[in-house]
């Protein structure tokens, strides 16, 4: 196969990567080819969430959206917006007024239309699709106690969804969420987004991050929640895959989030290099999830990479900082690594 990735899926679905600024800018041209090559379809990594697009009441930052846009265009490529509405990476502001006291429901919503209006507005029929809302259950179905939910309860996400499709009729709209494997969780956002589509709300797919380890979720688990969110109407975007191949303290619970990592023989293995062992474990993930995805691509619309390649993953600071990560398909000298290549 002397092709890039997007070939090989070209049948199936679009293959997306996740760009930071210094990717999309007009100077990064060795970026751009390993871009070129390999994926039809383009993700934000933080450019476009709130506490950057808009970091102040009146400030609007669009220089990367513009960048990350145009280099959309140049692609030709299925260019994805991430993401409206997170409790991560927005501002404190966005909650209060002016004497720094709870903004109420009302307040909040319509704050919350002014941004979605803004920004997705200026992006309209460029952006093909938005991942609306983030991260809004917990692990048990229920939902997250956000302050988006706190204020306004449930009713910000319909809130959202309603203002998203009036904005930009054509776009797609998602719902994104990691641990969708977990069933527990699935059937809590499954039952929500039933609810809307009842409602008249207008909801394309469902995003699984897909932000796995070599050793788990298991295929079925994967699979399972493939079939559910068919299966209650929606498509499936896999929106963030990456595989740490690192042993990880899995929650900022078990783990000492104040020391760096890099030093650590239990945690950082593979500091000077990841092993053969390593490589093909890593390699065998990447066959046995692709392999599933290509059973159910009439149910996928897209699969993307949540970076360009390792020496640019945030798996290399999270859950713990300063760690040497091996989740991507291209390696720390931006080539592709031929075995995981080979393997899907
Ligand atoms: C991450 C970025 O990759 C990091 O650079 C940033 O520091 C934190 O956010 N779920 C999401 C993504 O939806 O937006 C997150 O991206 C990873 C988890």
């Amino acid at each position: 196969k002397d092709q890039g990735l997007k070939d090989v899926f070209e049948d199936s679905f679009y293959i997306g990567v996740a760009l930071n600024s210094r990717q999309v800018a007009p100077e990064a041209t060795q970026e751009f080819e390993l871009i070129s090559t390999h994926f039809n379809s383009l993700s934000p990594e933080n450019g476009l969430k709130w506490a950057l697009v808009h970091p102040q009441p009146e400030t609007y930052n669009f220089e990367f959206g513009d960048e990350y846009v145009a280099m959309g265009e140049k692609l030709g490529a299925f260019t994805i917006g991430h993401c409206l509405i997170w409790h991560q990476q927005v501002p404190n502001w966005v909650f209060e007024n002016e004497s720094g006291e709870m903004l109420d429901k009302d307040a909040l919503i319509s704050r919350m239309e002014a941004h979605i209006e803004t920004v997705m507005g200026r992006y309209k029929g460029k952006i093909k699709g938005w991942d609306v809302v983030n991260e809004a259950f917990n692990e048990d179905g229920s939902f997250r106690e956000s302050k988006w939910y706190k204020i306004a309860g449930k009713d910000f996400i319909k809130a959202a969804f309603r203002k998203a499709n009036e904005v930009d009729p054509e776009a797609e709209l998602y719902y994104n969420d990691y641990n969708v494997w977990r069933a527990s969780k699935r059937k809590g956002i499954l039952d929500f987004v039933k609810e809307m589509k009842a409602e008249g709300i207008r909801i394309t797919a469902i995003g699984m991050q897909g932000h796995y380890t070599v050793n788990g979720p298991s295929i079925e688990e994967i699979e399972q929640g493939i079939l559910d969110i068919y299966e209650a109407g929606f498509k499936v975007a896999i929106t963030e895959l990456d595989v740490d191949v690192l042993p990880r303290p899995r929650n900022s619970e078990g783990a000492d989030l104040n020391i760096n990592y890099a030093n650590s023989p239990e945690f950082n293995p593979y500091k000077d290099g990841i092993t053969p062992e390593g490589k093909a474990q890593l390699a065998n993930r990447y066959g046995e999830i692709f392999k599933l995805f290509e059973k159910h691509k009439d149910k996928i619309n897209r699969v993307t990479f949540w970076g360009l390649y390792d020496g640019r993953s945030w798996l290399n600071n999270f859950p713990v900082r300063g760690r040497t990560n091996y989740p991507l398909p291209i390696d720390r000298d931006m080539k592709l690594k031929e075995d995981v290549f080979n393997s899907i």
